[in-house]
This record gives C-alpha cells, sequence and structure tokens, in this order.
C-alpha cells in the first residue's frame, strides 16, 4: 500500500527520533518515496547524515537551505506529499501546528501542507496530559489531524507512564492500513448525528434517554475511513468521541435541529442516528422545582420538532439515512418512517432483541430502501455494522453519480 507513495517524516526534538531511522528505513523498504525533515532539535538525537543514507533523499532542517533555485523547498514538499508523519512530535512541533506558527521548516512544511497529517506523539506524561497540550492534541484532531496514540512504558526521564513514541511497525502499519482503505467518500460531506437529546425542565432536572451515543460514532467513524469529511452533531453521550473527527455539542431536539440545519444545505450525506425526544416540557422551570408543589406533580408536554421528516421535506441532493428502533413490527414502523420522512435508507433494529440494545457495543440492523430489505446484517459489533452502512450508503451514492453521468 506504500509503494509509489511520498511520505514526509517529520522528526522533532525528542529522544525519540533515534526511532525515526527504523520509521524511514520501514518506509523505504516497503516501497514509499521518503523525504525527511527534522528540527534542529531533532538533529541533536539522531544526525542527519543516518535519515539521508536510509531514505536517499536530502535532509531538509533549514527552511532557507534553497539549493534548488527551480523550487521553494517546503511547498514542493508540501504538494508532492501523499501524506505527512511527524514521528516523534514533541509537544512543541504539536503546540506550533496547532496555532499555526511556523517558524522552522518543518512547522513551514506542516502548514503548507493539504495532504493528511499524522501525529505520532512522544514526551514525559505529565507533558502528555497538560491541559495545553491536550487542547492543542484536540484543535488538531478536530481539524482532521490522525493521532497515533503514544504506548505505556518506561520513559527516557525515569516515569513509567503513558508517552512512549509507538513503535515504529505500529506507525508504518497504521499509515499502510491509511493508504488501503478505498476511498469511497473522498470529497463527500458527511452529517451525523448521534446520542440523545436532553430536554430541560428546571436548572438540574431533564429527560433524555438511553442512547450512548456509540452507534453514532461508529458511524462517524466508517465514513471518515472511507475518505470523507464528517461532523458530527451530539446531544447527551456517554461514549467517547471518536478522536479527529468535527464535533458539535447539544442538548435540545431543537439546538440539534438548528445545527443539523445549519450544514444540510452544504452536505451529501446525513446519518440520524440521534435518539431525539418527541416531547419536551411545555414549561422549563427557571428555579429548581420544589416538593412544595403537592404528592404529585403534573407535567406537560409538547411535540418537538420532527427534525428528520424536516430534512426529508427540504431534501435536495443529500442522501438522508433514519434510524427506526422499534420493540414490536420491526419491518412496518420502519417503512412507514422511510416513506413519512422521506429517507433513501431506513436502519432499523429492535432494540428489545439480546445484543441490539441502546447501551451496548453491538446491534442488529436491517438497512431498509423504498424497494424494502437491501440488507438483514446479523449481529456484529456497532464499528462492522457502521462500517456495512456506510459502504451501502458510499455504494448508492456512486449509482447516483454513474447515473447522471449516463443521462
Ligand atoms: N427523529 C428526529 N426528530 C425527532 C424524532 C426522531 O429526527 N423529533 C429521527 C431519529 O433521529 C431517527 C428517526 O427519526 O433517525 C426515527 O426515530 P424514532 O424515535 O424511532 O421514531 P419517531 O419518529 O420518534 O416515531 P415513533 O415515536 O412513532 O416511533
Amino acid at each position: 500500500m506504500l509503494r509509489g507513495k511520498t511520505i514526509v517524516l517529520g522528526i522533532s526534538g525528542g529522544i525519540a527520533a533515534y526511532k525515526g531511522a527504523a520509521i524511514c528505513s520501514k518506509l523505504v523498504g516497503a516501497g514509499a518515496n521518503v523525504h525527511v525533515i527534522m528540527t534542529t532539535s531533532a538533529t541533536k538525537f539522531i544526525t542527519p547524515l543516518t535519515l539521508q543514507t536510509l531514505s536517499k533523499n536530502e535532509v531538509h532542517i533549514d527552511t532557507f537551505d534553497e539549493n534548488n533555485p527551480q523550487v521553494v523547498n517546503h511547498i514542493n514538499l508540501a504538494d508532492h506529499a501523499d501524506l505527512i508523519v511527524i514521528a516523534p512530535a514533541t509537544a512543541n512541533t504539536i503546540g506550533k501546528l496547532a496555532n499555526g506558527i511556523a517558524d522552522d521548516m518543518l512547522s513551514t512544511t506542516l502548514l503548507a501542507a493539504t495532504c493528511p497529517i499524522v501525529i505520532a506523539p512522544a514526551m514525559n506524561v505529565h507533558m502528555y496530559e497538560h491541559p495545553a497540550v491536550v487542547h492543542n492534541m484536540k484543535l488538531l484532531a478536530d481539524r482532521g489531524a490522525m493521532f497515533i496514540d503514544p504506548g505505556t512504558g518506561q520513559l527516557a526521564c525515569g516515569y513509567v507512564a503513558k508517552g512512549r513514541l509507538a513503535e515504529p511497525e505500529e506507525i508504518v502499519d497504521a499509515l499502510s492500513r491509511w493508504f488501503s482503505k478505498p476511498q469511497l467518500l473522498q470529497g463527500q460531506s458527511v452529517l451525523v448525528t448521534a446520542g440523545g437529546t436532553i430536554e430541560r425542565l428546571d436548572p438540574v432536572r431533564y429527560l433524555t434517554n438511553d442512547s450512548s451515543g456509540k452507534m453514532g460514532f461508529a458511524v462517524a467513524e466508517a465514513a471518515r475511513a472511507l475518505g470523507a469529511d464528517v461532523t458530527i452533531v451530539a446531544g447527551r453521550t456517554s461514549a467517547e468521541p471518536p478522536p479527529g473527527i468535527r464535533l458539535v455539542r447539544v442538548e435540545s431536539a431543537a439546538q440539534m435541529l438548528e445545527e443539523v440545519l445549519a450544514r444540510y444545505e452544504q452536505s451529501n450525506i446525513v446519518i440520524k442516528s440521534a435518539a431525539v425526544a418527541d416531547y419536551r416540557p411545555v414549561q422549563r422551570f427557571g428555579q429548581k422545582l420544589k416538593k412544595s408543589r403537592g404528592d404529585v406533580l403534573h407535567l406537560e408536554l409538547e411535540r418537538t420538532t420532527d427534525i428528520l421528516q424536516t430534512l426529508g421535506e427540504q431534501k435536495k441532493t443529500q442522501i438522508l439515512v433514519g434510524f427506526a428502533a422499534e420493540t414490536e413490527d420491526v419491518e412496518k414502523y420502519a417503512l412507514d418512517k422511510l416513506e413519512r420522512k422521506h429517507c433513501d435508507f431506513i436502519v432499523a433494529n429492535d432494540v428489545s432483541a439480546e445484543g441490539a440494545g441502546f447501551n451496548g457495543d453491538t446491534n442488529i440492523i436491517t438497512i431498509y430502501n423504498k424497494q424494502g430489505i437491501v440488507e438483514r446484517l446479523p449481529l456484529l459489533g456497532k464499528a462492522q455494522a457502521a462500517e456495512r452502512l456506510m459502504n451501502i450508503v458510499a455504494n448508492r451514492l456512486q449509482q447516483i453519480k454513474d447515473d447522471s453521468h449516463d443521462r
């Protein structure tokens, strides 16, 4: 998968810089054309000559070492790279990239790059956990950078903790996997809703549901793996959101509607996996409700706007996918929702079945379109179910494109 790929290997100045040699050698061995950029600090840990010998290319350190008058080095490298990997990435290099600082060859090339960027951090555990570093990594992940997490083990500073650069094999495997994915959704914008909404009753109480957000997050990851530009609009979730995917947090169905509508026009695919409240309290109390209101308290609820239905009514060329969580007559209700909400697909699951509940790691889904069942999937991990779903949706998009070319 790496054969013929142009990879820029950025090595920044930590003790793990020596592992850059093994990474470089493995990438070259796999057939990649590797161009190494080192920070000045990295050259204190390993010599440029080592990297030059292994990569068989000139090693770049100084932005102003412009020895080929035909090109501007950092732009040339950024333009030709299929991927840039920074390994090891120090807190300083991560901080510079997150904040748009370009004061050396590596940071300048990174700012000029439009290709995917993979970051393999390595540093002392306290540095890795410092709020500034955590914030910078999140910023970069939100912008689409991919991270290869450091491992846990003996650190050069004496700690036994998280912060060791991932092993060279692991880094090269991750890059190889990245190139092996068929990028069926390259250039497509995918909007995914996830989790449950919160409908507030008073400042400390709300109505919600059991949705964990796992299915929506898995769908978002599957879409990203196919090359899509993904945005998640998520309500309350208990699962960890996937790193590296743009995430917009909301509480209520009304907020979710607003955020989704704001992005609808520019989306090619919308997957509504959120469990949206159908009702919300008519009155939202400004102060905490007191029990002095009596032995029985009647709550009056009103319907929320059906987001999926609203999207269905405003649909232009988007592919719209709804979910139907049912406990009986799954197919009947699913097809009814598909029709009523003008969806292209409905993903139905019987939430009362073993392994298909709201909070688990597995799901049993059946995907319908207007013609009926597209695919009935067995009990699968949510990631696998999401992958299958996104492949079906991506193929549908391809079909639409092919049809419009034929016309
Ligand atoms: N949905 C929505 N907005 C709502 C309610 C539901 O967008 N206010 C979406 C969900 O995200 C899901 C689909 O509609 O994709 C079906 O949700 P579900 O709760 O199964 O169905 P409802 O439309 O609420 O219908 P019912 O109460 O009859 O089951």
